[in-house]
């Protein structure tokens, strides 16, 4: 399965030597975590990086708001045309580095390299290299992503090769590498970011895929078709072919994990899952809206359900519990069928389930629906909050936490109630990730306490009136 390959892969890479300066942490997920960049919030962060994150992290805000604002410089400056030279590339920003030429524009696959010709607006002797994935400074996924060279004539020195194929509308360079095949990190590093890169063209932009993965582009081919009314181009593919556009763009923007700035950008999060409900034809735009005393109507509850880990081991119990409380429930484990998925997700009003990539599918929840996050033992505060918590308050979703006592996890059958594995987790697996994945991920099951939980489910009732 493509899951396991990436993620087997990219955890060998996750030596602990690797997670000790790369800025690497984890995220959840399907199988296990990854741990991938980015800023930490004191505390909560399993270990891992902590010493190094809590030091980055201020480091890394102020790079981005800075970038922010050097991006609005270089729009304007565009728009006056002036002569002065403007640098192609913004590598300024801590997530992804992203170019935007216009001109003629060359791009040769066999050597990875965009060849800008010689023009008025281009002066100066810059060339860049650039991987167009948007997950900057974590090596482990960015290691294996293909590097391109955006080098104007003049630097290279030589004649600008010639054209074979000619394209009349813009190419945007990225690769479905990196983690592409976690769920979460499919949304968060590459669709969303493509979104934000491409929608303003309206479908009239060429998508040009390097690290091509030919599952990934299957599995969400809706969305591709949607933000490009053309075929997708194999760039590593393309030989000695050499395709000309009037504009390429190398690299994808992105903000936050799985979030819009609306002020970086014409679209916002809601945009994206309108765009996602036209792309899947799912009907629902607003969760149900109870009345008070209303009988008749039941909201629809999907209980996200896994099978291998972080599992629910009552089921039955918590499905009993939810109908007399009045929904109608729908347990399901959310798999990679993109006709099934979207549209069990979309006709819910409430999901809960156990902090993993398949809650990476609230994108699909309609307007006001509530998110429940159940997190296990092992502190996740901080991954669910980044993860799903922030996006979920974004996207108009209300979002709820539910974090089990020590009895209601499998651990308990393991370990006596004052064992360190509860009192203090990161000194249990002291910044180990195997340790970490394998006792908080792998090994924990979830048996909730159908009358400690009920309450949370009235909760979210009330949310829907
Ligand atoms: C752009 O042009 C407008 C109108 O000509 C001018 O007011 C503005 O100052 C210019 N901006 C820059 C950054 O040159
Ligand atoms: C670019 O480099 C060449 C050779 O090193 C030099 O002669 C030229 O002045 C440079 N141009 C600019 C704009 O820096
Ligand atoms: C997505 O594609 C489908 C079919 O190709 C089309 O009917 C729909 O309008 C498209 N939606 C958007 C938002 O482009
Ligand atoms: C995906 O789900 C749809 C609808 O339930 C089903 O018809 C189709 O066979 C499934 N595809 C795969 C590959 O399982």
């Amino acid at each position: 399965m493509m899951y396991d390959t990436i993620l087997s892969r990219s955890f060998s890479r996750s030596d602990q030597k690797k997670l000790g300066y790369g800025a690497i942490f984890f995220c959840l997920l399907i199988l296990a975590s990854i741990f991938t960049a980015l800023k930490s919030h004191l505390g909560a962060l399993p270990a891992l990086t902590l010493r190094l994150t809590t030091v980055d992290d201020h480091k890394m805000l102020l790079i981005e708001e800075k970038s922010a604002s050097q991006e609005q410089e270089v729009i304007t400056v565009q728009k006056n045309f002036t002569r002065e030279m403007e640098p192609l590339c913004n590598v300024m920003d801590p997530r992804s580095d992203y170019c935007s030429i216009t001109g003629d524009v060359r791009v040769q696959g066999s050597s990875s390299t965009v060849f800008v010709a010689p023009s008025e607006m281009l002066t100066g002797n810059d060339s860049w290299t650039i991987r167009p994935y948007a997950r900057k400074g974590d090596e482990t996924a960015m290691g294996p992503i293909r590097k391109w060279s955006i080098l104007p004539s003049a630097v290279a020195r030589q004649p600008i090769p010639i054209c074979t194929e000619h394209h009349s509308v813009p190419g945007v360079i990225f690769s479905t590498g990196g983690y592409a095949g976690n769920n979460f990190h499919a949304f968060t590093d590459i669709i969303i970011p493509l979104f934000t890169t491409t929608r303003h063209f309206g479908g009239e932009v060429k998508l040009l895929v390097t690290n091509k993965n030919p599952r990934w582009l299957q599995k969400f081919r809706a969305i591709l078709e949607n933000l490009s009314k053309y075929e997708i181009i194999d760039i590593d593919s393309a030989g000695e072919n050499i395709h000309c556009f009037p504009r390429v763009i190398v690299g994808l923007k992105h903000h936050k994990e799985m979030i819009i700035d609306p002020s970086r950008s014409p679209y916002s999060i809601s945009d994206f899952r309108a765009f996602l409900r036209s792309a899947y034809s799912l009907k629902k735009e607003n969760a149900i809206k109870l009345q008070d005393g209303e009988l008749e109507r039941r909201p629809r509850l999907l209980i996200v359900s896994r099978k291998r880990s972080r599992s629910f081991t009552n089921l039955a119990e918590i499905t009993t519990m939810a109908e007399t409380l009045g929904y109608e429930v729908v347990a399901s484990e959310l798999d990679s069928n993109m006709s099934r998925t979207p549209v069990i997700v979309n006709s819910c009003d409430v999901m809960m389930g156990v902090h993993g990539a398949g809650l990476t599918n609230l994108v699909f929840l309609p307007e006001n629906a509530v998110l429940i996050q159940i997190l296990p033992i092992g502190k996740f505060e901080w991954h669910a909050k980044v993860c799903f918590g922030d996006p979920a308050r974004h996207m108009n979703i209300k979002y709820m936490e539910y974090n089990i006592k020590e009895k209601e996890s499998s651990l308990i059958q393991e370990f006596p109630l004052d064992h360190v594995v509860f009192k203090d987790p990161v000194a249990y697996h002291k910044h180990n990730w195997n340790l970490f994945k394998s006792r908080y991920l792998e090994k924990q099951n979830v048996e909730l306490d159908v009358n400690r939980f009920r309450q949370t489910l009235v909760k979210a009732m009330e949310l829907l009136h």
